[in-house]
């Protein structure tokens, strides 16, 4: 019999043919090479991310208090995100309510770090992330997404590919590593969303697990739980919000992003098993954060809550759980929902979000319900960030 192959050899077979055709799927579903592109929005979107009505945004341009912006061929208005940035600043000089249309930090205020974290993958967190970091963005927040998981997923969403592009540095990492890290200004890269930078992720990301109980029996300064922060704080000037997207599971990682946040955000699927998942995380947070408190970290923080994800409200079992979480940890669970979506899923194949895709390609209501969801899960979120900031 010839051909008789040894396991390791399948193996291989496989992962070669895999790594081909991912390669494949990505190149077509966005093509790496020439960058990801951000879509223009209609007026009706323009006129919801500003805050004003769609008559008003018409009139605006009709008395040409606000800058123009290109048509398509029907004469319809397409807002670039550049485009809805010029016209915040325009529409600030002109109204009496200072920061109705820039609503970022002003003097005194403190930078807003956002982790989203909890112990199981598939919690949705680094879908709440990208949707989060690029809403905000577009809503005239200055943002840094940072991912520190090393599998990388949102860095993936910013169309890199870890695996490939960041093996020999560029990641993070570099800035928080223990031997010549690099200040986090050379790891910060614009993307192809205005507004909204990233810190990307990859492999190497995993050596800061690995090196990190050797520097802490050598007592090297700063300890592991400041560096996270500290790297932050050399370009916290550039931004308001800052997103951190967790790995799924309790490392030095995910308790540097713990400490360095203003705001933990754990996402939950509300079923039996999310949440027993859920206390096993608290308990072992709590337990770590109260030993490197006692090492000088700063547990200070403003906000604690909890995201319902993944969410199905027709589904009796998870309505329950959700009733629960809720009488349980009552205000500190987020009052809006991240419904459970195909739109969110089928946008997730090409690497895409909700605020990404094209909504005509899409059944209407199935996207107005989803991005709907997400769109009140920012908002209570930029109601945490002005509340931060002394504002209502
Ligand atoms: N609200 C949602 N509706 C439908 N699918 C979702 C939703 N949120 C996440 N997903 C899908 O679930 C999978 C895991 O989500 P992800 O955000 O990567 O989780 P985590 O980062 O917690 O591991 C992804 O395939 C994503 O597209
Ligand atoms: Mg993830």
């Amino acid at each position: 019999m010839t051909g008789a192959r040894r396991i390791d050899e399948i193996i291989q077979i496989n992962a070669d043919r895999l790594a081909v055709a991912l390669e494949n799927h990505m190149r077509t579903s966005f093509m790496p090479d020439a960058r990801k592109e951000l879509r223009s929005f209609t007026s009706a979107e323009a006129a919801e991310l500003l805050g004003i009505d769609p008559a008003r945004l018409r009139k605006l341009h009709f008395d040409s208090k606000i800058p123009e912006v290109n048509t398509d061929g029907r004469g319809r208005r397409l807002y670039s995100a550049s485009d809805l940035i010029a016209i915040r600043s325009a529409l600030e000089t002109q109204t009496r309510k200072p920061g109705q249309f820039q609503p970022g930090r002003r003097t005194g205020n403190r930078l807003q770090v956002i982790a989203v974290a909890n112990y199981k993958g598939g919690s949705s967190k680094t879908t709440t992330s990208i949707h989060l970091s690029q809403r905000l963005a577009l809503r005239g927040y200055r943002v840094l997404a940072i991912d520190i998981d090393p599998q990388g997923s949102l860095t993936t969403m910013f169309g890199y590919t870890p695996e490939t592009e960041f093996q020999s540095g560029g990641t993070v990492y570099d800035a928080i590593r223990y031997d010549d890290p690099v200040p986090m200004r050379d790891v910060v890269r614009k993307t192809y969303f205005p507004n909204l930078d990233l810190a990307a992720a990859g492999l190497t990301l995993a050596e800061f697990e690995h090196e990190t109980p050797r520097a802490l029996n050598e007592r090297r300064e700063p300890m592991f739980f400041k560096r996270l922060g500290l790297a932050i704080d050399q370009v916290e000037a550039d931004y308001d919000v800052v997103v951190i997207d967790c790995p799924p599971q309790l490392g030095f990682l995910t308790m540097s992003a713990l400490i360095a946040a203003t705001t933990v955000l754990i996402t939950v699927i509300p079923s039996m098993l999310d949440i027993a998942s859920m206390n096993q995380f608290l308990q072992m947070t709590a337990g770590l954060l109260n030993v490197v408190s006692n090492y000088g970290a700063s547990l200070e923080y403003d906000n604690l809550k909890f995201l319902i994800t993944r969410f199905e409200p027709s589904d009796g079992p998870q309505a329950q759980m959700a009733g629960f979480l809720r009488a349980l940890f009552t205000d500190q669970v987020m009052t809006h929902t991240f419904l459970k979506s195909t739109a969110v899923s089928d946008a997730g194949l090409t690497q895409q979000t909700l605020y990404e895709v094209d909504r005509s390609e899409f059944n209407r209501n199935t996207y107005d319900r989803a991005v709907e969801s997400i769109n009140s899960v920012t908002g209570e979120v930029e109601d945490l960030i002005q509340a931060a900031w002394g504002r209502n």
